[in-house]
């Protein structure tokens, strides 16, 4: 695996499905006069890449254009219409899928990887990187050893190289009921502070049985912030009061 950074990336025109016409997208117009994050991945719809890899580009896309970045880029050796689904089942808003289908974008970049043993066949090996005005500026290649590794392609290894001191958004994941005043306070609080969060909420099966595995606790809503369980509707303003105050 090749490291380019200072070469061009290379000259490819892509077809595209764009509201069920084809459209052609080429390199220039992808990167001419811009700055753009690219991620390359083996395959939609695989484990890491739907589960890791496009979720928190996804997320972190608005904090990568507060820090110089224009378009943050997609890219793996599928066809348009899969790459069009795939884009819709992980809501990815924020971030331009290509489909490098003939895999000449990626042989050009060094990174065309024979996937045989899966029955994948040649696809992209994972890698990420930061091109300027056309012209590679810092590539994330994966360690060249057996399997799929990821360590450094991922969007929070971009980020902290543009600016290690950039805020990251807040993760929130947080156990609901419908009708409960005290969870519609919760959001209330984060939509106020314009937090994305993440919710389950109970139904007939998924009780709060679940939540009392998880939490302890026997009532709704129970709060997590980046990780750490914070707790009910109490909790959460108290956290903020803090996190203010610090
Ligand atoms: C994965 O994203 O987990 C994956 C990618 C390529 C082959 C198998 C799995």
């Amino acid at each position: 695996m090749e490291n380019r950074e200072g070469k061009a990336v290379p000259q490819v025109t892509f077809p595209v499905r764009e509201n069920h016409e084809w459209v052609n997208i080429t390199t220039d117009e992808l990167f001419k006069g811009k700055t753009v994050a690219v991620f390359s991945l083996p395959g939609a719809f695989t484990p890491t890449c739907s589960g890791s890899h496009v979720p928190r580009f996804n997320e972190l896309a608005p904090v990568l254009k507060e820090n110089d970045i224009d378009d943050v880029i997609c890219m793996s050796v599928n066809d348009t219409f899969v790459m069009n689904e795939w884009k819709s089942d992980q809501g990815a808003e924020n971030i331009t899928f290509i489909p490098d289908g003939n895999g000449e974008f990626t042989e050009g970049m060094g990174m065309l990887v024979g996937k045989d043993d899966l029955g994948f066949g040649k696809r992209s090996w994972r890698y990420s990187m930061i091109v300027r005005d056309g012209i590679v500026e810092k590539m994330f290649i994966e360690p060249d050893v057996p399997g799929d590794p990821f360590e450094v392609s991922d969007a929070d290894t971009m980020l902290d190289y543009l600016n290690p001191d950039a805020v990251k958004p807040l993760d929130v994941f947080l156990f609901s009921k419908a009708g409960c005043p005290f969870c519609a306070k919760v959001k209330g609080i984060l939509h106020d502070r314009g937090i994305d969060f993440e919710e389950v909420e109970l139904n007939r099966s998924q009780t709060i049985r679940s939540v009392r595995a998880v939490t302890g606790a026997d009532t709704v809503p129970q709060v997590f912030i980046n990780g750490e369980y914070i707790g009910d509707s109490e909790a959460v303003e108290a956290w903020f009061s803090n996190a203010v105050a610090a």
